[in-house]
Formats: C-alpha cells, sequence, structure tokens
C-alpha cells in the first residue's frame, strides 16, 4: 500500500511517502520520502510555537514541499491512501493540514484517514533503522514529547493501557522552559543537552518528583515542581563567578528528569512482566536519556527499541505508519482537528 501523510500538529510542516506491506502483527515499511520543513526561526523570537503563524506557515509550505515530492517513489496521484494527523496538536496548526489533505483525497480520489499523532510517534521504532531484532511483548512504552509524558503497558501492536502520565508539564516543555530561563533559545531540549555535555550532572541536587511514590504503584509524572526548583536556584545563585555555572544547572536539572524517567520506565517494565521498553517523541532524541534507558535496560535484561534519530521528532513518516497500522484494524478516526485527542 503507497501511503501519502502529512503532519501538521506542531511548528514542523512534514509530508512522507511510504510503502507498507505486511501483516498487522509484523508490519513492514519502505520510506520513499521524508520531508519536513522546520519554522523554528519564524517562531525563535516568540520563545515558542505561536499556533497562528504556525498555521500560515503549514499553509504555504504544504503545495511546495507536495510538488517538489512527485518524482521521489511513487507518483503522488498514485497514493493508495492519504493520512493525516488530526490531534493531539495545537488546532489551527491540524487545521492546516487536515484542509489541505481533504482536498489533495478529492482531487485524487483517494481514501483519507485521520492518524493519531501519538500512535505516530509510538510505532516510531517499526520505521527502518539498524536495530533489526523484532519487538516482543508484552512491552512498556514511555512516550516524550513537548506535549505528553505517557508510560503505556502495551499487549501487542494495537492494545495498549495508559498506566501514567504527567499531571503537570511535559518533559519536554520542562526542557523547554529551563532552556528559556538559562536564555538558550527555541526549542531548548536540544540547547539544554549540548550545554549539559560541559557540566557536571552531580553539581546540583534537584529533586526527583513523583519518584518517592513509585513505591505506592503510581506511574504518573510531574515537571513543574522541577522547573520551579530550577528557577529559584538561579534567583538564588546567579549571577555567578563559575564559568561553568550555566552548565552545571543544565547537566543537573537533565540528570533529575532523565533518572525520574528511566526509573520509572524500568519499575514498570519489573511491575507490568514487560520483555521489551520503547522509547520515542521528541525528547527520546536526547542521547543522555537513550543510552542512560537503554544501559538500564540491558541491567534490568529488557530489550530496548527506539526509532532512528530521525523519526524521534515530528515527521510524517510515523504518521504514515500508523495509519496502515489503523488502516489494517479498519480503525476510524473523525478527520477533525481534535487538540486534547488521547492515545
Ligand atoms: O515530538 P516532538 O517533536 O513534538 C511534539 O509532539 O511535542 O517533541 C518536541 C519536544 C520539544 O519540547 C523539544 O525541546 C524536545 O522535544 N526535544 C528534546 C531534544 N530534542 C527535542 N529534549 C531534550 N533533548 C533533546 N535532544
Ligand atoms: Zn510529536
Amino acid at each position: 500500500m503507497k501511503i501519502l501523510a502529512i503532519e501538521t500538529s506542531c511548528d514542523e510542516t512534514a509530508i512522507s511517502k511510504v510503502v507498507a506491506t505486511g501483516t498487522i502483527k509484523s508490519p513492514r515499511f519502505k520510506v520513499a520520502a521524508n520531508e519536513i520543513s522546520s519554522q523554528i526561526n519564524i517562531h525563535r523570537p516568540f520563545g515558542g510555537v505561536v499556533p497562528n503563524l504556525a498555521k500560515r506557515e503549514h499553509e504555504i509550505n504544504l503545495p511546495i514541499i507536495l510538488a517538489n515530492l512527485d518524482k521521489k517513489g511513487f507518483k503522488n496521484k498514485d497514493a493508495d491512501l492519504i493520512a493525516v494527523t488530526v490531534g493531539p496538536g495545537l488546532e489551527p496548526a491540524l487545521w492546516a493540514g487536515i484542509g489541505f489533505a481533504k482536498n489533495l483525497a478529492k482531487e485524487y480520489k483517494k481514501p483519507l484517514i485521520g492518524v493519531n499523532h501519538m500512535a505516530g510517534h509510538l510505532y516510531s521504532p517499526l520505521l527502518p533503522q539498524k536495530n533489526k531484532a523484532k519487538l516482543s511483548f508484552p512491552a512498556i512504552a514511555l512516550i516524550v514529547s513537548g506535549g505528553h509524558t505517557i508510560l503505556l503497558n502495551i499487549k501487542d501492536l494495537t492494545h495498549w493501557k495508559k498506566i501514567g502520565e504527567t499531571v503537570d508539564d511535559a518533559v519536554g516543555e520542562a526542557f523547554d522552559k529551563v532552556a528559556r530561563l538559562l536564555e538558550l533559545p527555541y526549542p531548548g531540549g536540544p540547547e539544554i543537552e549540548k550545554l549539559a555535555k560541559l557540566g557536571d550532572p552531580k553539581a546540583i541536587d534537584f529533586p526527583r518528583p513523583m519518584l518517592k511514590q513509585l513505591n505506592e504503584g503510581n506511574f504518573n509524572f510531574s515537571f513543574a515542581g522541577l522547573k520551579t526548583s530550577v528557577l529559584y536556584y538561579l534567583r538564588d545563585h546567579y549571577p555567578s563567578a563559575d564559568k561553568n555555572f550555566a552548565a552545571n544547572v543544565a547537566a543537573s536539572f537533565q540528570q533529575a528528569a532523565v533518572d525520574v524517567l528511566v526509573k520509572k520506565t524500568i519499575r514498570a517494565a519489573e511491575e507490568f512482566g514487560a520483555r521489551s521498553v520503547i522509547l520515542c517523541g521528541g525528547v527520546a532524541a536526547n542521547n543522555y536519556l537513550r543510552s542512560s534507558m537503554k544501559d538500564q535496560c540491558k541491567t534490568s535484561g529488557f530489550k530496548f527499541f527506539s526509532p532512528a534519530f530521525e523519526y524521534n521528532t515530528d515527521n510524517a513518516t510515523m504518521i504514515a505508519a500508523a495509519a496502515y497500522i489503523q488502516y489494517l484494524q479498519k480503525k476510524k478516526l473523525p478527520i477533525k482537528a481534535n487538540g486534547n485527542l488521547s492515545i
């Protein structure tokens, strides 16, 4: 099945072409095109994504990207299925993709399927990558992005139960807010990671929120308090004569966030008898988080799965993967923007 997928839930305008084969238990994906146009430079002066600006940019970019794609893989109009993200995300941004996809489906006379963005992240480890091992179930998945921090107990590719999520800020949001406190540019996640490499992760003992509650079987997260601790620390210690000051704050914050994510995920994997651990979503692009989770999985005897680096942050290839699985499941989502769509 040739799938043309469109993703506009936040500030990346993305279109992919994927050829999907195989069954619902063992889907396979060949990526013919994975185009992403980032709006970072447009939103950077505002320190975050401005929804209506994002919508306007998506509307400008989508036809340009599509026209450039016609020579890649299959001809655009030969797609068997058009897929589009319907949520969660910024609603004005979602509208742009949905409106474009609807017109395309009409023009090409092809079926249109609405896709859950978080399901896209969840399936991203199934896309081509170096790790050829097959996912074994049950699995625990940690999805970490700018808007979500979710732990899922996964029975198979189409059945799961949410066992934990953030009660306030998502971990990506915490990275972005701490970066802003340190006067680093948007998006802050990669900037914190870069700066943290120069600092001492043990320099400051920031709190590890919700770790104590693990003993009560609580798999929820909270990152607002950790961000506030950084705020108070800066208020009390800045300016500082220490030339490593900012790097130490970045490294210590990252260490606290990673500690909580890894400990909770591993404990969930133990408690629910998982064979694999899946780590995905934009924050999974953080090498320190990936290597910490991978090492801990090895120590604890779990197989570790994460997507190829380019499929961690938002892309339309993961939307095509989710579209194929949803299509085989005959699962239909309304073709309507739903900013709060849950997984
Ligand atoms: O999945 P994603 O691309 O978009 C959403 O669905 O939200 O995730 C974006 C989030 C942002 O908060 C960004 O700062 C964070 O992922 N992020 C990172 C890194 N790369 C992206 N956070 C920490 N370290 C990184 N290297
Ligand atoms: Zn995302």
